[in-house]
């Protein structure tokens, strides 16, 4: 059996690719991870191949009674064969990316933060135990090309930007330390490429300009990525063609 557990698992790219993996392996089992389980689109909750529990990366108490009930999905033994970080948060109701120094918010930097690269770094830690097995196991943080430090030409996006950076630094320091712990390993960042979604809605006039995926197709990208990817691939930060992205 493949295990997979997918955090965002009710956004457009979390549901599409928890689908993408399902239809790509009837052996395959995902645990599905969001806030909302009863929220979550419908497939998913009808699949007797996923199970979704309730997780909210704004909230660390809420990871003790996640990895307990994983428990009784994946034994810690046989352990995740994937782990896909999925959840992002670019704009709220009471936040929107910053075009200039003066839109900077403390509020809007801790939350994006949080979601965005806290999040990722402490669902790895509960969820090392899953981690020790034998097998290669695949930790993928969908991260964005705008949180590249040397690709930033453009600015503004202070808070969405850093904090992508601060992810891919979490990926890039488990990728040193996971390799000693949890061999064979490869923990990588994403880019999914722009694609139609909640998170990029606001941004669809200026985005008319560049490609944009939709999520189905964003999903097969990341999927033929993530099957590609192995212990040599380890500490990468790969595009949804492939290529690799600068840091
Ligand atoms: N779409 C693009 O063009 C694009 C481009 C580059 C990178 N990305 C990245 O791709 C990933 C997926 O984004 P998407 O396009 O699929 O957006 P989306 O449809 O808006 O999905 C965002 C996901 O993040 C979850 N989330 C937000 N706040 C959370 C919290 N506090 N705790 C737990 N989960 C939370 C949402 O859960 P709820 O359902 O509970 O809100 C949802 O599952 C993100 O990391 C995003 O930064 C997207």
């Amino acid at each position: 059996m493949e295990r997979v557990v997918i955090a965002g698992v009710s956004g457009a790219i979390g549901a599409a690719l928890a689908a993408r993996i399902l239809d790509g392996n009837p052996e395959s089992h995902v645990v599905g991870l969001c806030r909302h389980p009863n929220h979550a689109p419908e497939e998913l909750q009808a699949s007797d191949r996923v199970s979704l529990l309730a997780w909210d990366a704004e909230d660390s108490a809420a990871l003790e009674p996640m990895a307990e009930s994983l428990s009784s999905m994946f034994q810690e033994k046989t352990g995740i064969d994937t782990l896909i970080y999925a959840a992002g948060l670019l704009h709220s109701d009471t936040m929107f990316p910053e075009k200039r120094l003066e839109d900077l918010s403390a509020e809007a930097m801790a939350r994006a933060f949080a979601v965005n690269a806290t999040g990722f770094g402490l669902l790895v830690r509960a969820l090392v135990p899953w981690l020790r097995h034998r097998e290669l196991k695949r930790i993928a943080a969908i991260s964005a090309k705008v949180g590249s430090i040397s690709d930033n030409r453009l600015g503004g996006w202070y808070a969405y930007r850093s904090s992508k950076a601060a992810l891919n630094m979490l990926v890039r320091t488990m990728s040193v330390e996971l390799p000693r712990r949890c061999k064979p390993v490869a923990c990588v960042a994403l880019h999914p490429g722009t694609t139609e979604s909640a998170l990029s809605e606001p941004f669809r006039q200026s985005l008319a300009r560049l490609e944009v995926h939709d999520p189905d197709d964003t999903a097969t990208n990341l999927h033929t990525v993530l099957k590609g990817v192995d212990a040599e691939s380890n500490g990468q930060f790969l595009n949804w063609d492939g290529s690799e992205l600068p840091w």
